[in-house]
């Protein structure tokens, strides 16, 4: 299906954390059919600055009286586009382009998960929690990276969808000090392997999950954040190196975001 483009009216847009924003956009076809891992480009319309689209995952569908009415972004301001992101007010206007990508692949049986975020990767495996726990009636163990306890988002929101919460922070602030590769490596040890793991975070990250993944023979799906400039395979500037054919490359907006791990060579 081709992506919806539309200049669409900002619901809200709130400060959730120091840095950290989520945005509801009123949406109503791209909420009903993105998928967990999908992710939108999106364009804050003011002549003044002239912006590329800027990538972000879909956070949840927003629901109003039964019905699909949108979709949320979380976000994280780290440069010019999500400054200008972080000013707007509900009644704005913003120019998205999506539903994009590919998506988490899901198979039936599948009886657990390990879902492991570092920082803002918690954005599109939230959105993977809701659909593991209410379509496949399976509630995943969610392991949650971050520098300090600000950087750890959607807490609350995962308690009623997760079978447990692990936190690690880099400076002791909450959970348990160091960093989350290290707690799922012992979790995997304590209590034993889930059937698949769901990964997006930072690259060293995603580099370790795959290779706790593939010393554990778990299947392991990572979802990759590289710089993108326009998001459906124009630009060629999103190349990741193929694993199972060298010297080729695959492009993480149209082939991805998510990968299975053994596919692509992730450089830490
Ligand atoms: C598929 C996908 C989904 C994403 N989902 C989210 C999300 O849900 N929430 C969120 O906060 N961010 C997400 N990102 C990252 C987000 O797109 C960037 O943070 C954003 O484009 C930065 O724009 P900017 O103009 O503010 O920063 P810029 O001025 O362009 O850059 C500021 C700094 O951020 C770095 N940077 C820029 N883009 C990225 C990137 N993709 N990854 C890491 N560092 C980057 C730059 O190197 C620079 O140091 C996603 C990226 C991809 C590819
Ligand atoms: S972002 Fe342009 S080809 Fe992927």
């Amino acid at each position: 299906m081709e992506p919806f483009q539309k200049k669409v009216p900002v619901l809200h847009n709130v400060n959730v954390a120091p840095g950290y924003f989520k945005m509801g956009v009123a949406f109503p076809e791209l909420g009903r059919i993105a998928l967990p891992g999908q992710f939108v480009m999106v364009r804050v319309p003011d002549g003044r600055i002239p912006l590329l689209r800027r990538p972000f995952s879909i956070l949840r569908q927003i629901v109003k009286d039964d019905e699909i009415c949108g979709f949320e972004l979380l976000y994280r301001v780290v440069g010019k586009g999500t400054g200008a992101l972080s000013k707007l007010k509900g009644g704005d206007t913003l120019d998205v382009l999506g539903p994009l990508g590919n998506g988490f692949s899901c198979q039936d049986g599948i009886r657990s998960a390990f879902l492991v975020a570092g920082g803002i990767g918690i954005t599109p495996l939230y959105y993977l929690a809701h659909f593991l726990c209410h379509q496949k009636k399976v509630r995943p163990s969610v392991f949650v990276g971050g520098k300090s306890a600000s950087d750890i988002l959607c807490r609350e929101e995962l308690n009623d969808i997760s079978a447990q919460i692990r936190i690690t922070t880099e400076d002791g602030s909450l959970g348990e000090k160091g960093i989350i590769t290290s707690l799922v490596k012992k979790t995997i040890h304590a209590d034993g392997k889930p059937d698949i793991i769901y990964a997006c975070g930072p690259t060293p990250m995603l580099c370790t999950i795959s290779k706790i993944a593939a010393d554990h023979n778990i299947g392991c799906q990572v979802s990759l954040e590289t710089v993108m400039a326009c998001g459906f395979g124009a630009c060629l500037g999103c190349a990741v190196e193929n694993a199972r054919s060298r010297g080729r490359y695959l492009h993480v907006c149209t082939d991805g975001p998510v990968f299975d791990s053994r596919a692509v060579i992730i450089r830490s």
